[in-house]
């Protein structure tokens, strides 16, 4: 899919109400769905899963990249992540950073606000680019 190609927004909300619909959090009882579209113009998504020794909560994002690598790889064009009641949710820092590693260049994320790019949701960013750094 051609990276100037319109973003069918809808079609991404709809899967991540989907994917909260499977969400495992008998915990915090806040279900997550998290979905987004590859380059490729696959929809990927996932849902938390939490457990019972608490810190090892997988978030929504979390199970989306475990996705979008098994079903073949590839990087983000937009994201769209929703709570229990549908509504608009900002991904948690570690999931930015989870986020970020499979950006495609100019990556848009729904937020509260409005349409922003990766870059905007996680400024100053550690990359792949930077274990070059050392070598
Ligand atoms: N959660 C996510 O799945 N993604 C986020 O970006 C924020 C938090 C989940 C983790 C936990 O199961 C629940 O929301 C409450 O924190």
């Amino acid at each position: 899919m051609d990276q100037a190609q319109t973003v069918d927004w809808a079609a991404l909300e709809a899967a991540a109400v989907a994917a909260m619909k499977n969400a495992y959090a008998p915990y915090s009882k806040f279900p997550v769905g998290a979905a987004a579209l590859t380059r490729d113009g696959r929809i990927v998504s996932g849902c938390n899963v939490e457990n019972a020794s608490y810190g090892l909560t997988l978030c929504a994002e979390c199970v989306l990249v475990g996705n979008l690598q098994m079903t073949g790889g590839g990087l983000l064009r937009a994201f769209y992540c929703v709570d229990g009641a549908g509504n608009i949710l900002m991904p948690c820092g570690r999931c930015r950073q989870l986020l970020y590693e499979f950006r495609a260049p100019d990556m848009q994320v729904r937020t509260t606000q409005g349409i922003k790019t990766m870059d905007q949701v996680l400024p100053d960013a550690f990359g792949p680019e930077h274990l070059k750094e050392t070598r």
